[in-house]
C-alpha cells in the first residue's frame, strides 16, 4: 500500500507538470484529489487495515494529500501569474505612439511686417495711433484739402457706405490712413489749444479702394501713415526718416529715390521708391521700371495743419503713407500682392 501511495504522489506531481491552463488544472484536481481519485479511494479502504497498519498508512496518505494540494496551489498561483503577465503584455497601452499634432496658428505676414515697422518707428520716437476704418467724407477728403469735386479724388475710387440724407458728407470706407492725421492732431491739440504738443505718430491699418486689381493693386490693403508736426520740421527730416527706414529694413546699401508728385494734403509732395529686389532693378511685372513705389510723402499742407488745430505760422510737419505689403513683397520676394488676402494656406504657411 505504501508503494501505491508513492506511485499516486509521483504520477500526480508528474501530471501537474504538463498542466498549462486553468481548465487542465481543474481536470487535474478532479482526477488526483477528487472524490473518485485513486487517493480518495485509498482513504475509503482504510477500514479494512489492521490496527498497526492504520496509523502508518494514515500518516503517509495525509502527507501525500498535503503534498498534492500544495503542488496544486503552487501551480495554480503560477498559472494565475502567467495569465496576468500575458494580459499586461497584450493589453499594454503603448505610450510611445506619437500624439496628433495640433496645427499652430501664426501671424499673418501683414501683421509681421507691421510689427517690424512699429519696432523701427518706435526706435525713431514714433507712437502708434489707431484710427477708424469707416470714415466720413469730411475726414477722408475735405479736411485733407480735397474739396467736393476735387480731381485728386479720382486717384482713390471710393466705397460709399451710406450717403442718403448726408448731403456732402457721406460715410465711406477710408481710402487711405491720412484721415487719422486730422483725428490725431485734433485729439492732441485739444488738450492744449494754445500751445499744442508736437506730434510724432504712425497710423497703421486697412484701407479700401474700388480699384482694378493687379499684381500690385488690391481693393483692400494695409497702409502705415506717418506724421511729425512741430516747430522747425523740414523736408530733410522727412528724407532722412524714410531713407533711414529703408536702411533699417533692407540694409545700408539699399537705394531709394524721391520723385516729385502731388497730393492735396502735402506741399511739396513726393513719391518714395525703393529699388526692386525682385528683378534686381531690371523691371518686372511688380515694379514696372526697376523701382517699387512704397508710398507718398510730403510736407503737411498749411490747411491740414490748421484743420488739425496747429497754427501753420508756428508749426510745420511732414507726413507719409506707406504700403507695408509692398515692403513685405520686397522683403520676402512675393511677386503678387493678391496673395496676402487670398487666404491660401500654402502662401500663409511660408511665413
Ligand atoms: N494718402 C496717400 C494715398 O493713400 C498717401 C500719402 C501721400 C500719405 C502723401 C501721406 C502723404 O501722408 O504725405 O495715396
Amino acid at each position: 500500500m505504501l508503494e501505491k501511495l508513492n506511485e499516486i504522489e509521483r504520477l500526480g506531481l508528474e501530471a501537474l507538470e504538463t498542466v498549462r491552463d486553468e481548465a487542465a488544472l481543474e481536470a487535474w484536481r478532479v482526477a488526483h484529489l477528487g472524490r473518485s481519485s485513486a487517493l480518495m479511494q485509498l482513504f475509503n479502504g482504510f477500514g479494512q487495515l489492521s490496527k498497526e497498519e492504520r496509523p502508518v498508512m494514515g500518516q503517509r496518505a495525509n502527507e501525500v494529500k498535503k503534498a498534492l494540494e500544495a503542488a496544486f496551489n503552487a501551480r495554480s498561483d503560477e498559472l494565475r501569474q502567467a495569465a496576468l503577465k500575458r494580459s499586461i503584455e497584450q493589453e499594454r497601452l503603448d505610450v510611445t505612439l506619437p500624439g496628433r499634432r495640433v496645427p499652430l496658428g501664426r501671424l499673418h505676414p501683414d501683421t509681421q511686417i507691421l510689427r517690424e515697422l512699429y519696432r523701427i518707428f518706435g526706435e525713431m520716437g514714433f507712437q502708434v495711433y489707431c484710427s477708424r476704418e469707416v470714415e466720413s467724407d469730411e475726414y477722408n477728403f475735405q479736411l485733407l484739402n480735397f474739396p467736393i469735386g476735387h480731381p485728386a479724388r479720382d486717384m482713390q475710387d471710393t466705397y460709399f457706405v451710406e450717403s442718403e440724407g448726408r448731403g456732402d458728407n457721406p460715410i465711406v470706407l477710408r481710402t487711405h490712413t491720412s484721415p487719422g492725421q486730422i483725428r490725431a492732431m485734433r485729439e492732441i491739440s485739444s488738450r492744449n489749444p494754445h500751445n499744442p504738443a508736437p506730434v510724432r505718430i504712425v497710423l497703421p491699418g486697412m484701407v479700401y479702394r474700388y480699384e482694378q486689381v493687379d499684381a500690385r493693386h488690391e481693393t483692400q490693403f494695409d497702409q502705415i501713415e506717418g506724421l511729425a508736426v512741430g516747430p522747425g520740421i523740414t523736408f530733410s527730416d522727412l528724407k532722412g526718416t524714410l531713407a533711414d527706414l529703408a536702411r533699417r529694413l533692407f540694409g545700408q546699401n539699399v537705394r531709394t529715390r524721391f520723385r516729385a508728385s502731388f497730393f492735396p494734403f502735402t506741399e511739396p509732395s513726393a513719391e518714395f521708391d525703393i529699388e526692386c529686389f525682385l528683378c534686381g532693378g531690371k523691371g518686372c511685372n511688380v515694379c514696372g521700371g526697376g523701382w517699387l513705389e512704397i508710398g507718398g510723402c510730403g510736407m503737411v499742407h498749411p490747411v491740414v495743419l490748421q484743420n488739425g488745430g496747429y497754427d501753420p505760422e508756428r508749426y510745420t510737419g511732414f507726413a507719409f503713407g506707406l504700403g507695408p505689403q509692398r515692403i513685405a513683397m520686397l522683403r520676402y520676394g512675393i511677386n503678387d500682392i493678391r496673395y496676402f488676402w487670398e487666404n491660401d494656406l500654402r502662401f500663409l504657411e511660408q511665413f
